[in-house]
């Protein structure tokens, strides 16, 4: 047997199992990501660059000596000689392909592990203009109000609508998109410990549940037309949207706002003496860092009121000082843009990069 093929098949772990030279490799670096991983969760002022390059410098050394395994683990698998006999072929082989993408991985992770030792400041809620205006925005509003109008209740089912109601007049969906981030980074600012609960109030055809759930994947809503309440929960049964995701209630009767830690409104109630009643309901149910998001003229704690304060435009937190407001504020504004990720096909083969790759996204940055 060449020095090679034996180099790459030998080795005895700490509990006495064999591990190939590949693995051991791994597992050390594994080691180092956790630390490098235990970095980037520092708040940003307390990230240095000699800190960082502390960390990475012996992580950068394993680069090379992880290709020279590879090259080695191959021409093993490519002679029965030399494969491992406790493992099939193919097990070998998926193996050996996990490796490789996970090596493949180095740039992206080298990029986006380089963007968070100082990162950028941005505004939680970009200019309108960002999200209104331009071709692509044009486009994918022009589509929602496609789902939105499937999502409706018939003409004569609409006779139904309570007097004092909002028709299901939409928000856009890119003006919405744009909300949903800003929440999502003040929630990875804030640091919580539990997935964040959404609640769309006046949630009419569900749509903006289906349009929150990237963000919170536990989305729900609350209507109280019952026509409006059943076609909306048959379209998000289709959609395989979460069960029972709509709820029939009255905004200003609910009593279960505390359970919810976004809370979006859309001006559900067409009169002010309806619209002040839920948004008081809303107000004095809500825990302190509740995230409350209000995208219409005449919210009436807009402006100095003690049971919120504003942090983006149309965004408030619940029940916290606008001292306390204005350090989330600078917290969430250096949580990256990248996250949530819709797509999470690369992440069974993450391995000794999935610290970091964890770590990254309660950053707000992804591969
Ligand atoms: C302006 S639409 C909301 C559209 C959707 N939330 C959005 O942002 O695109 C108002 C919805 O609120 C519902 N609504 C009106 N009064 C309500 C109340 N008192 N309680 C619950 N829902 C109500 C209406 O039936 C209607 O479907």
């Amino acid at each position: 047997m060449s020095n090679l093929l034996v180099n790459c098949i030998s080795f005895i772990s700490q509990n006495g199992s064999r591990m190939s030279k590949l693995d051991k490799m791994e597992a050390e670096l594994a080691q180092l990501t956790k630390q490098l991983a235990e970095f980037l969760s520092l708040p940003p002022t307390d990230r240095s660059t000699p800190g960082f390059a502390k960390i990475w410098r012996p992580i950068s050394r394993y680069r090379v000596q992880l290709r020279t395994a590879l090259q080695e683990q191959s021409s093993a698998l490519s002679d029965p000689r030399y494969r491992d006999a406790k493992r099939s072929e193919i097990e070998q082989r998926v193996g050996y392909n996990a490796a490789h993408r996970r090596l493949r991985l180095w740039p992206q992770i080298e990029d986006m592990v380089n963007k968070q030792v100082t990162p950028e400041r941005k505004a939680l809620m970009p200019q309108p203009s960002n999200y209104m205006e331009g071709a692509h925005n044009r486009y994918v509003n022009h589509l929602y109000s496609a789902l939105h109008t499937l999502a409706l209740p018939s003409a004569a089912a609409m006779m139904n609508l309570m007097p004092d109601a909002h028709p299901d007049v939409a928000l856009p969906a890119t003006h919405f998109e744009a909300l949903m981030h800003a929440a999502y980074r003040i929630c990875l600012a804030q640091g919580r410990d539990a997935p964040p609960r959404f609640l769309d109030v006046g949630c009419g055809g569900g749509t903006k549940i289906w349009a929150a759930l990237p963000f919170f994947p536990d989305a729900r809503g609350l209507e109280n037309n019952p026509t409006q309440v059943k076609i909306g929960a048959a379209a998000m049964a289709k959609l395989n949207a979460p069960a029972d995701c709509i709820m029939e209630a009255d905004a200003r009767l609910f009593d279960d706002y505390s359970s919810y830690d976004v809370i979006y409104f859309y001006r559900p109630l067409k009169d002010s003496v309806g619209l002040t009643e839920m948004e008081d309901q809303i107000m004095k149910q809500a825990r302190p860092g509740t995230i409350l998001i209000a995208p219409y003229l005449g919210f009436s704690a807009e402006d100095d009121d003690i049971r919120c304060s504003k942090i983006a435009p149309s965004i408030y937190v619940a029940g916290v000082a606008p001292y306390q407001t204005e350090k989330l504020r600078d917290r969430a504004e250096l949580i990256g843009t990248e996250a949530p990720v819709h797509s999470s096909s690369t992440d069974a083969a993450l391995g000794y990069w999935r610290p970091l790759v964890e770590a990254s996204r309660r950053n707000g940055y992804a591969l």
